[in-house]
């Protein structure tokens, strides 16, 4: 056991205090890990859009004083009453949502929506008690999603994380925790392309250009990449996209102009923009008899989605996924053996890199389009 096990820790953690505000360096204090809880020293974390929609909280419920972040990479410091997966030193990926291993979910093939730990993007606090782990000065700061990787150190319950492989450099493969693994997941879990097939990607951000290296790894004959924001297009090039529409230079709906582009529509699409039009095109643009939309992005909380019955009637399909459908456990490990392997390359996904006390900077970044990925350093 480490010496600071049982004990409550000091240490840095950039917290939100209210909706859109900077994030505020403070001095946290963070309780030992309960009954199937870990505390984690994270090493890196970076920035997914999640946690700006959760920070901005415009289409979200709002929940501050909270500590974000969710894409991280860490070593295990102390482990609670009944851990025997993990112990001190073990290196672990956070996972937002969980994997118990003993629901209905866990032991089915097909599904990771863990009864007990899938996402909950309202709940800030732990399940064993329904408190916080983290206080300042008494005052209890909520978690996000499970994770709170915004702090040198944060607690989680055991099934939120993923046991990696020590030889792995955390500070790449942190961002397999989320953004990567989700887009990859879902072309290649998910959507399924067959080789020769078309796929269309709506986003070009980290997932999308994840989904669309798992497009361009099927042998998809032409990757069409859409995004509001034309620069994206020479940067995912090297993702495998082959063709690039705007849907500001059209004056008709995207998902028309795509099905002019391919005769009818493509075989597969993956949207991982988060808006609520765009999840619509992406269903939309699929061809009618045999073509499937994978929804990725996160919606606000009171979007609909509306769309005519016979689009489904033609036979199109509509699915969803979190995390690209990957068990966090179970799967994890397995892909970031893929990276050690150089099966999957993660370097081209991480543009910038800041400093833990300059964190806000990332946010910045995210918000001008201008970062893939931007790691945070936990140390610096
Ligand atoms: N389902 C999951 O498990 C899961 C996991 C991680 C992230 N997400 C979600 O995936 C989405 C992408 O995350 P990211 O970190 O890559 O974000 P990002 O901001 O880096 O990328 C999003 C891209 O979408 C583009 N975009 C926005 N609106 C668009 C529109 N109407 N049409 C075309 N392009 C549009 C933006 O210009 C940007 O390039 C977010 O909604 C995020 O919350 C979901
Ligand atoms: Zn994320
Ligand atoms: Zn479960």
């Amino acid at each position: 056991m480490s010496n600071t096990a049982g004990q409550v820790i000091r240490c840095k953690a950039a917290v939100a205090w209210e909706a859109g505000k900077p994030l505020v360096m403070e001095e946290v204090e963070v309780a030992p890990p309960q009954k199937m809880e870990v505390r984690v020293k994270i090493l890196f974390t970076s920035l997914c859009h999640t946690d700006v929609y959760f920070w901005e909280a415009k289409g979200q419920t709002p929940v501050f004083p909270r500590i974000l972040g969710h894409e991280a990479g860490g070593i295990v410091e102390s482990v609670g009453e009944g851990v025997t997966e993990l112990k001190p030193g073990d290196h672990v990926l956070p996972i937002f949502t969980g994997e118990c291993k003993e629901c209905a979910h866990c032991k089915s093939e097909e599904s990771n929506m863990c009864d007990l730990l899938r996402i909950n993007t309202d709940r800030g606090v732990m399940l064993n008690d329904g408190k916080s782990r983290f206080s300042i000065k008494g005052q209890p700061i909520f978690h996000f999603v499970g994770t709170s990787t915004f702090s040198e150190y944060t607690v989680l319950h055991v099934g939120c994380l993923a046991k990696i492989n020590p030889e792995a450099p955390l500070d790449k493969v942190c961002v397999l925790s989320c953004g990567i693994s989700t887009g990859f997941g879902a072309t290649v879990n998910v959507a399924k392309p067959k080789k020769g097939q078309t796929v269309a990607v709506f986003g070009l951000g980290a997932v999308g250009l994840a989904a669309a290296e798992g497009a361009r790894v099927s042998g998809a004959s032409r990757i069409i990449g859409v995004d509001l924001v034309s620069s994206r297009f020479e940067a995912a090039k090297k993702f495998g996209v082959t063709d690039f529409v705007n849907p500001k230079d059209h004056d008709k709906p995207v998902q028309e102009v795509i099905a002019e582009m391919t005769n009818g529509g493509v075989d597969r699409s993956v949207e991982c923009t988060g808006n609520i039009q765009a999840m619509i095109s992406a269903f939309e643009c699929v061809h009618d008899g045999w073509g499937v939309a994978v929804l990725v992005g996160v919606p606000n909380k009171d979007d609909a989605f509306k769309t005519h019955p016979m689009n489904f009637l033609n036979e199109r399909t509509l699915k969803g996924t979190f995390f690209g459908n990957y068990k966090p456990r179970t799967d994890i490990p397995g892909v970031v053996e893929k990276y050690m392997n150089k099966e999957l390359e993660l370097e081209k996904f991480i543009t910038h890199e800041v400093a833990f006390k300059d964190i806000n900077k990332a946010f910045d970044l995210m918000l001008k389009g201008e970062s893939i990925r931007c790691i945070i350093r936990m140390d610096a």
